[in-house]
């Protein structure tokens, strides 16, 4: 049997098969775009290529055209790479890390709106961003009767084939067709005033389909692809993230000793990057056992607790695995389709369910300040690095908020922990448990001026708690008695001395 007929069983969509160039040549300028994709994993491969080079023409030929991308969260080189490569989006949402995206962004030449992920379905729903045009889906395969084998992430898919007018279907055969059954796509989410509690209690539960619906009629073109996943390497852990780590397991094994959280601990969530990658090896070889996790992307670190058994289970929306992990992951699909359950972003990381499953809740950040408040995107206060990502989501419904970072970064030359942050993402009321390589300040039930020494005491680089300590106590002697003691234009300038001194650029990396 051909490839092309065993991945695409449907007889009418085998007829919409075409080249990616003229499934690109069917989205208008100026449309909006739904694409698959969520941190380099499930994101199409061809028709974004494809697109790029018609806008590059038709830019060359003097005609404008852009169109607004939407996806689930960060995609890969080919697509929002290749996209801002020639300045073809307009307006993107709602997570992106791509170098280039990120400079076009920070160069006002491409409107970003960084909004929660959990928001992002419901507002297309609620029409908040206007009409969805088209909708261009990665899936793994067709069905006889047109149900889709989502890929290896889930995202906003749901949303994006039952809003759009178009529909194109890349099926990717390099994806393995043991896909199939790993997903749970829930289609009960109504909107207010319809709503009903979503029927999900443990991080296993199965509540939907394994498939995501699709109106056959509304599918113009299905192009076959061949080509894998980002899948970028993870960097090793480092002395920093492995002390990071261990101060982390030392918190939850006292927590469980005070009787705040049992040996199985509550349902993890882990954030992007290389530092929630390496507390996931910490926990790995830790003393918990019988974990499970509700999160949003399965990293590395999540798989090998998997494969290790300390990890009973997992539910995502997405896969972001290196390389090796994803051959290992390939190997061994069997096993893993038993402990995975992969699910729309909206489900993933719905606040009703964060707050009922009690998560605990650890993401990165890029700076706190001594009273806890936390930003996650922005450098100086003004250039985005990726976006909030689902840490709103988590930090504010979990059971523990954790923010995880080291304590300086460009080489011990800046403070991650400031007087005031450039830009707040958590504030101080969503942010409980700080962690560096120094030490855990548990600001749970604590004040703002306990709150200030415990984080400079525990948390902030010995180099620069004496300017930390300075700047406290002149703030508190200039405000006596004041509920959250600040010297406004040294805040300030703490941030804007980097600049003076040449060890920062106002720009992201
Ligand atoms: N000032 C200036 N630059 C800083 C900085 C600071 N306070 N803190 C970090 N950086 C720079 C680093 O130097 C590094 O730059 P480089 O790539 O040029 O070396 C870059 O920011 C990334 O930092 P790194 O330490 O490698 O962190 P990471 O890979 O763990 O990512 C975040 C950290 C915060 C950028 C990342 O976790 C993120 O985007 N978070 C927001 C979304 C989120 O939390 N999602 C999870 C929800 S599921």
């Amino acid at each position: 049997m051909p490839l092309s007929v065993s991945r695409i069983q449907n007889p009418l969509l085998l007829q919409r098969l075409m080249s990616a160039e003229a499934a690109a040549a069917l989205i208008p300028a100026g449309a909006h775009v739904g694409m698959s994709g969520f941190t380099g994993a499930g994101y199409p491969k061809a028709v974004p290529q494809a697109l790029a080079a018609r806008i590059a023409a038709e830019n060359a030929a003097g005609r404008e055209f852009r169109i607004g991308l939407w996806t689930g969260a960060s995609t890969a080189p080919e697509l929002d790479g290749a996209l801002a490569k020639v300045n073809g989006v307009e307006m993107r949402l709602p997570y992106q890390s791509d170098p280039t995206s990120r400079k076009r962004i920070n160069a006002g030449e491409m409107e970003y709106t960084d909004i929660h992920l959990s928001h992002v379905a419901q507002y297309v729903w609620f029409g908040f961003f206007g009409k969805l045009d088209v909708a261009v889906i990665e899936v793994a395969g067709i069905l006889p009767d047109g149900r889709l084998i989502p890929s290896t992430s889930v995202g906003n898919n749901k949303t994006w084939l039952d809003q759009a007018d178009k529909i194109i279907l890349e099926v990717n055969h390099r994806q393995p067709a043991a896909l199939e059954g790993m997903h749970d796509i829930y289609y009960g989410t109504e909107r207010p005033p319809h709503r009903v509690p979503i029927p999900l209690t443990q991080v296993s539960d199965r509540i939907g389909e394994p498939w995501l619906r699709c109106d056959l009629s509304k599918v113009v073109a299905v192009v076959e692809t061949g080509q894998g996943d980002r899948n970028s390497v993870f960097a090793e852990p480092d002395a920093v993230s492995r002390s990071i780590a261990g101060h982390l397991i030392e918190f939850l094994q006292q927590e469980v000793q005070r009787g705040r959280l049992t040996p199985a601990l509550l349902p993890l969530q882990s954030g992007v990057g290389n530092i929630a990658n390496a507390v996931l090896d910490g926990l790995n070889a830790g003393p918990f056992e019988g974990l499970t996790a509700y999160t949003e992307v399965l990293q590395d670190g999540m798989l090998a607790m998997l494969r290790s058994g300390k990890l009973s289970f997992a539910s995502a929306t997405a896969l972001s695995l290196s390389p090796a992990a994803a051959a290992e992951f390939e190997a061994h699909i069997e096993f893993y389709r038993s402990r995975i359950l992969l699910r729309p972003q909206e489900i993933s990381n719905h606040p009703e369910l964060i707050r009922r499953l009690g998560l605990i809740a650890m993401n990165a950040m890029i700076e706190a300040d001594i009273y806890g408040n936390v930003n996650s995107t922005h450098i100086m206060g003004s250039s985005i690095m990726n976006g909030i990502g689902g840490s709103g989501d988590f930090a504010r419904n979990a059971y523990l908020s954790i923010f995880m970072t080291p304590s300086t970064a460009k080489d011990g030359a800046i403070s991650c922990i400031v007087p005031m942050v450039s830009h707040v993402d958590h504030t101080e009321h969503d942010v409980q448990i700080i962690v560096t390589e120094h030490g855990l300040a548990d600001l749970r039930g604590l004040s703002p001026k306990e709150r200030a020494t415990l984080v400079i005491e525990r948390c902030a680089h010995p180099d620069y708690r004496p300017a930390l300590r300075d700047y406290v106590a002149r703030a508190r002697a200039g405000a006596p008695g004041l509920h959250t003691p600040h010297l406004l234009d040294e805040a300030f300038a703490w941030h804007t001395r980097y600049l003076r001194q040449g060890t920062m650029r106002t720009d992201a990396p």
